[in-house]
């Protein structure tokens, strides 16, 4: 019998941590995407989430989503670019990044969480992981109470447009639904009926939702922004009215199964968050305990 000795038994651990530490590098991505009246880089903003995870997660490539070719038309294309050309587009940017082509975990702030999640339902390629919407409005919006963003100019013009019932031209308005005119919102939005299955049900959709493995909600729970907060959680005002509102679990698109959360809720994937703070406005250590180090790592 051979009995290994003591070099060949040190060699053999070194070349075993080697590998496992050479594994452990290759961590999952993280691609985020900022939200209205942001930019992809904003050192106040996306700019100090990048260097957080950077710095709680070693060698991890994150990426931040720009549309547009500068900084000025990626501020702008929060409020102007249809919704459906920025997931297109955005499906292209993913589809084009070679350290992407194993799969992503995918971060979107305010209108990024609900556009995330149309890329993970109708672009599944490159894969995406897990999928944490940080103050999105999954069911959109109805009311407008403080402009996100610093430009006043742009927040009273997008006001003005949305007060006139303007279903056209502008991004937030693919998003606004409302309830006293539900028969408009589902004819005349173009994005959010569509990706929450509101007309016709696209059974592709459902099958993509369903292939990420955990969807993260997370609710602003003094948010003055998101009317009503509930969107975040996927509820919404009651129909022809603007006062009570109804939770996931009572809507049709959960009982019913129309995207997968209800097989998702029973197979413990969705996951609901709050943050006890406005809009956005999490602190630095809540990002770390609740998103970084479940999600992220
Ligand atoms: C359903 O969605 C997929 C993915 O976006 C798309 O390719 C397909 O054309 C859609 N089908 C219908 C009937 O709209
Ligand atoms: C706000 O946006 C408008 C339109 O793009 C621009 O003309 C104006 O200079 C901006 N104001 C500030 C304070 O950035
Ligand atoms: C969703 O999942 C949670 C946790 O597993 C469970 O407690 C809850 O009953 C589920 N909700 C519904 C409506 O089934």
């Amino acid at each position: 019998m051979v009995r290994p000795n003591s070099r060949s038994v040190f060699l053999l651990c070194v070349s075993w941590a080697f590998l496992l530490s050479h594994i452990n590098c290759q961590q999952i991505p993280t691609v985020l995407w900022h939200g209205m009246g942001d930019t992809c880089c904003n050192p106040l903003s996306l700019g100090s989430i990048i260097t957080l995870i950077q710095q709680k997660i070693p060698g991890i490539y994150v990426k931040s989503l720009r549309l547009g070719n500068n900084f000025e038309e990626d501020f702008l294309s929060g409020f102007f670019m249809n919704s459906n050309d920025q997931i297109a587009n955005v499906c292209k940017q993913l589809a084009a990044d070679p350290k992407l082509q194993n799969g992503y975990n995918a971060v979107g702030f305010s209108q990024g969480g609900q556009f995330w999640r149309a890329v993970a339902q109708r672009c599944p390629t490159p894969p995406m992981y897990n999928l944490i919407s940080i103050g999105g409005q999954q069911q959109g919006v109805y009311g407008f109470p403080r402009c996100p963003g610093d430009n006043s100019t742009i927040c009273d013009y997008v006001r003005k447009l949305l007060n006139l019932g303007a279903y056209e031209s502008l991004v937030q308005a693919e998003y606004w639904q409302d309830p006293l005119q539900e028969q408009k919102y589902r004819k005349k939005c173009i994005f959010l009926p569509d990706i929450n299955q509101e007309n016709t049900k696209n059974a592709t959709y459902k099958t993509n939702l369903m292939k990420i493995k955990n969807l993260v909600l997370v609710k602003f729970l003094r948010d003055t922004m998101v009317d009503p907060k509930d969107s975040e959680w996927f509820g919404f005002y009651k129909e022809g009215q603007s006062k009570e509102t109804f939770t996931l679990f009572e809507s049709k698109l959960y009982t019913e199964d129309w995207l997968g959360l209800k097989e998702m809720n029973n197979t413990g994937r969705l996951h609901f968050l709050t943050s006890d703070t406005d809009h956005l406005q999490f602190s630095e250590e809540w990002f770390i305990q609740n998103i970084i180090n479940v999600y992220l790592k």
